[in-house]
């Protein structure tokens, strides 16, 4: 069936609403999607049907509201085809679940960790933190000049420093790019190394099938996957997990604590997700990821690069600006980011709200290391969504031509 995305926005209140007879144009999905409304309805259904607590209560809004949450967990669990929802911890954001990793991970003396030089602050800043307290040493593989990942220097290294962890990302939030996830994990596993996924960016366009990568650790979030924000997903084979230690304790870890026999934790992945958790959010989260695999995720792709490709056609144009990664349009998927020669992007950014209605992000979209080691100026980032038009590319184009001019 053909993409019909005038149907696909009426899932999207945010997106449908008007203001002066004009929808807004949301260009900034990389940063949160909007979300849909079965994402809505779920933690609605909790809240004004049984906002009781997940499993510690016997009553009835707590009964419904666990046999929810337990639904809800194997909903994502199938999402990832991962082998039982046993291995779906929740957390609130995928910064959360790398930091719960980075500091459960039981490292020993002399363990080294390898990322990119191109990852989110997110999938930096624990592990140059865990440096910092002398629990391992790091190395950062770089990148290519258009962003894209050099395979070649990162077999290198990892044959070299032969990591216990190497943490990357599966899509970039600043170009889009895509890494290659599952040579990465054949390089990292033939040299005896664990490999965690930032999937941040993947949910809406890549099926992430755990198993068939053989993939050890993968996280993501709630609010770049049409669902409700505050809640995030740690995937690790349940072996793994169960080698973890505690990052937070407290409400729900422990089963008893006694003076003499300390204490007894609960299993996992309950012992891994402390105090009362998001209920309504993951139900919101479960069926967000329900409403992407209802539009199709090859479908999502298709339409957002044809979006990217108009776009990239269109800004090519004008001679002051720039694309930044690869020049191909379906390498950066949802993503286009830019900048305009003796423009800062900020304040352009702001003009193109202002003025034009557009939003956009600009800056350097937490991906501090890279821009530390490359230099160079913010950049303006568009990104789309299922809900993105051609017309909304074209309105983009248009006002940065009169700017420009
Ligand atoms: N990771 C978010 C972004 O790239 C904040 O916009």
């Amino acid at each position: 069936m053909a993409y019909d995305v005038n149907e696909i926005r009426k899932l999207f209140p945010a997106i449908c609403q008007t203001d002066g007879g004009k929808h807004p144009i949301y260009l900034d999905s990389a940063c949160t999607t909007a979300i849909c409304q079965p994402a809505i309805d779920a933690q609605l259904r909790y809240y004004t049907q049984f906002p009781g607590c997940v499993g510690r209560a016997d009553h009835a809004f707590g009964n419904k509201a666990t046999e929810c949450w337990n639904g809800a967990r194997e909903t994502i669990a199938r999402f990832l085809n991962a082998a039982s929802p046993n291995e779906i911890v929740v957390t609130k954001n995928t910064t959360e679940s790398i930091n719960l990793l980075a500091m459960a991970f039981p490292f020993c003396e002399g363990d080294h960790v390898i990322i990119s030089d191109f990852e989110h602050n997110s999938n930096t800043l624990p592990w140059m933190c865990l440096r910092e307290r002398g629990k391992i040493s790091l190395s950062f593989v770089k990148t290519k000049p258009d962003s894209s990942f050099d395979l070649k220097a990162f077999r290198t290294m990892v044959e070299s420093k032969r990591p216990r962890l190497v943490s990357v990302l599966h899509k970039s939030n600043l170009t889009g790019v895509s890494f290659p996830i599952k040579e990465i994990i054949d390089i990292a596993h033939t040299n005896g190394a664990l490999v965690l996924f930032d999937a941040a960016q993947s949910p809406l366009t890549s099926k992430l099938d755990v198993r068939a990568l053989d993939c050890d650790f993968l996280a993501f979030s709630s609010h770049k996957a049409l669902g409700p924000s505050g809640v995030g997903i740690l995937y690790g084979k349940f072996a793994l997990l169960e080698k973890l230690g505690h990052c937070l304790v407290g409400g729900g870890t422990a089963l008893w604590i006694s003076k003499s026999k300390g204490i007894i934790f609960t299993e996992l992945p309950w012992r891994l997700e402390a105090g009362l958790q998001n209920c309504p959010g993951l139900m919101g989260l479960a069926a967000a990821l329900g409403t992407i695999q209802d539009i199709g995720q090859d479908e999502i792709a298709k339409h957002v690069i044809t979006l990217n490709e108009a776009l990239t056609e269109g800004l090519a144009k004008i001679p002051s600006v720039s694309i930044l990664g690869p020049e191909n349009a379906a390498s950066r998927g949802v993503i286009l980011s830019f900048r305009v020669d003796g423009m800062e992007a900020r304040p352009l950014a702001k003009r193109l709200n202002d003025e034009y209605g557009l939003m956009i992000r600009a800056g350097k979209n937490c991906v501090h290391y890279w821009f530390s080691t490359r230099g160079g100026d913010d950049v303006l980032r568009v990104s789309f969504g299922p809900y993105s038009t051609i017309e909304e590319c074209e309105a983009l184009v248009s006002a940065m031509e009169a700017i420009a001019s």
